[in-house]
């Protein structure tokens, strides 16, 4: 009896340490990096086979980051031009990009915790067919979500605003809010606005440094644009960014 009580506290022991052990270090590990690459992409059944290798973005300019400062505007009318498949690398790690082995980002994160997952609907984008795509930051690859059209849905959808059809692509911010809750609770929700804020000015300022036009969209009703995009039940649109060539 004494041996099983023995065996049962060493256990006990093990797996308090453990938990401690976890803990201490959820603060410093990039949890997004075991819900991106498993959790999330399991979930959402992305076909691997269709993937999509990005061109490897750039980490030096031809622009000051004062001069996209200064040039940053909200532009709303695009030319027919297309998008080249570098741009579009470009925007989306400048949104959420991996910028050291960590899995850290572009973009500050409430505890390393991640919520941010992009999304792209390309209308006229170099080598992509028309369709919705999925980022994967650390393999910089977009992940086949639909071949399909959305463009005038996506338009009606947000108050008829022309440029979610006109942009050769549109850059959507996708949360998983739970990612950021489940260690901050309520104040979390907030973490994760504050989150989206970064990111997108981020684009807004990669945007202005490739002489592209680009504008926040924030008009739009939520569960039509859900549904159109077909995303997985567990992520929330919270902005959409329509990019071309300004006219
Ligand atoms: C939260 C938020 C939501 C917005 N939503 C829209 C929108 O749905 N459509 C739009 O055309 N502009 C939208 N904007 C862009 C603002 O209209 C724009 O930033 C403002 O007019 C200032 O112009 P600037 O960005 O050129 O400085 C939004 C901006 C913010 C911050």
């Amino acid at each position: 009896m004494k041996k099983i009580i023995y065996i049962f506290a060493i256990f006990a022991l093990l797996a308090v340490t453990g938990f401690i052990f976890f803990k201490s270090f959820r603060g410093i590990t990039p949890r997004a990096t075991v819900a991106n690459n498993s959790e999330l992409y399991e979930k959402q059944n992305f076909n691997h086979a269709d993937m999509i290798q990005l061109p490897s973005p750039d980490t030096k300019g031809k622009m000051s980051l004062e001069e996209a400062l200064t040039l940053r505007r909200s532009i709303r009318s695009y030319t027919s031009e297309e998008l080249t498949l570098k741009e579009l690398s470009q925007l989306l790690w400048s949104a959420q990009g991996v910028t050291n082995e960590r899995g850290f980002r572009t973009a500050p994160s409430a505890g390393a915790t991640f919520p941010l997952e992009m999304f792209v609907v390309a209308n006229n984008v170099e080598q992509l067919k028309q369709g919705i795509y999925h980022y994967n930051p650390f393999e910089n690859t977009l992940e086949v979500k639909h071949l399909k059209d959305v463009s005038s849905d996506l338009m009606r959808a947000s108050l008829s605003q022309s440029m979610l059809a006109e942009g050769a692509a549109v850059l959507v911010f996708g949360a998983v809010f739970e990612r950021t809750t489940d260690r901050y609770g309520e104040r979390g929700e907030r973490y994760v606005y504050n989150e989206i804020g970064h990111a997108s000015q981020n684009v807004h300022l990669q945007a202005a440094a490739l002489n592209l036009g680009t504008v926040v969209i924030g008009a739009y009703r939520d569960d039509e644009v859900e549904n159109i995009l077909e995303l997985d039940s567990e992520i929330r649109v919270l902005y959409m960014m329509p990019v071309g060539r300004p006219r």
